[in-house]
């Protein structure tokens, strides 16, 4: 064997072969905190699904398209290029080019993003944008949303479905919130069950849990205890193969 094959092989040895975890759950659970830190403690690549449809509503909203028009969505989404920067330390996300990372966060975004995210055509493209990143990612990926363990990458290695009371999630988004809003904690709440009824229940690939996924209630847990549980998963994963 010559020397650079033999470092090849040696390398292929000693590298752990690239790991899919797919991170799903409703809104408030910790998802977001526990993916990126997940990621970056394995050294894997991150992707936040729910900032693809927000950028994509962003998109309708900046471009006229009425968002209660099913029809229209469907037409225009394949209009937007959206690309995702996969550092769990310091994820991005542009709409043709322009930093998206601020204006998908806002109310407007966040109240319609559901109605965009329900559209089949929708669904389709972003689902094939997800698979396309996390088949790219060597080392392997933590993707995180909403139906990624049952219909964007249904052979992940590890599926985690986080849950949590409705109280503890609504305390949590509301100290994400800034000014008036974070002082609303029932307004958050009543909105966070009125999003979550919405993504639950659309036709295509809803808001579930895979019946192979492994559930995380982290009502009680911190969010370094959460990310222990799922690191140790994933090394118990990797270790069995
Ligand atoms: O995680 P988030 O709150 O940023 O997600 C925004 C919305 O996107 C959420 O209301 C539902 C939708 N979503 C989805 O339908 N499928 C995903 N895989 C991720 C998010």
């Amino acid at each position: 064997m010559s020397a650079s094959v033999e470092t090849a092989a040696n390398a292929a040895r000693t590298a752990p072969a690239a790991v899919i975890v797919a991170i799903d759950g409703p809104s408030g659970t910790g998802k977001s905190s526990t993916s990126k830190a997940v990621a970056a403690r394995l050294g894997l690549s991150y992707l936040d699904t729910g900032a693809q449809y927000r950028a994509m509503t962003w998109w309708m909203i900046s471009n006229g398209v009425d968002v209660r028009d099913g029809a229209a969505v469907a037409t225009a989404a394949t209009k937007p290029v959206i690309i995702s920067g996969t550092d769990p330390a310091a994820p991005t996300i542009t709409v043709d080019g322009v930093d998206a990372a601020g204006p998908i966060r806002t109310q407007e975004v966040t109240s319609q993003v559901s109605a965009v995210s329900a559209v089949p055509e929708v669904r389709t493209i972003v689902t094939e944008l997800q698979r396309s990143i996390a088949a790219a990612a060597e080392r392997g990926i933590v993707v995180e949303g909403r139906d990624i363990g049952t219909t964007v990458l249904p052979d992940a290695d590890l599926k985690i479905f986080l849950t949590a009371s409705p109280e503890a999630r609504a305390a949590r988004r509301s100290g994400e919130l800034t000014g008036r809003e974070a002082t609303d904690v029932a307004a958050t709440r009543e909105a966070l069950i009125k999003r979550d009824a919405a993504d639950s229940s659309r036709k295509t690939s809803p808001l579930a849990k895979a019946d192979d996924a492994v559930e995380v209630d982290t009502s009680d847990l911190t969010l370094e205890q959460v990310i222990e549980c799922v690191v140790t998963l994933v090394e118990e994963k990797r270790a069995a193969r």
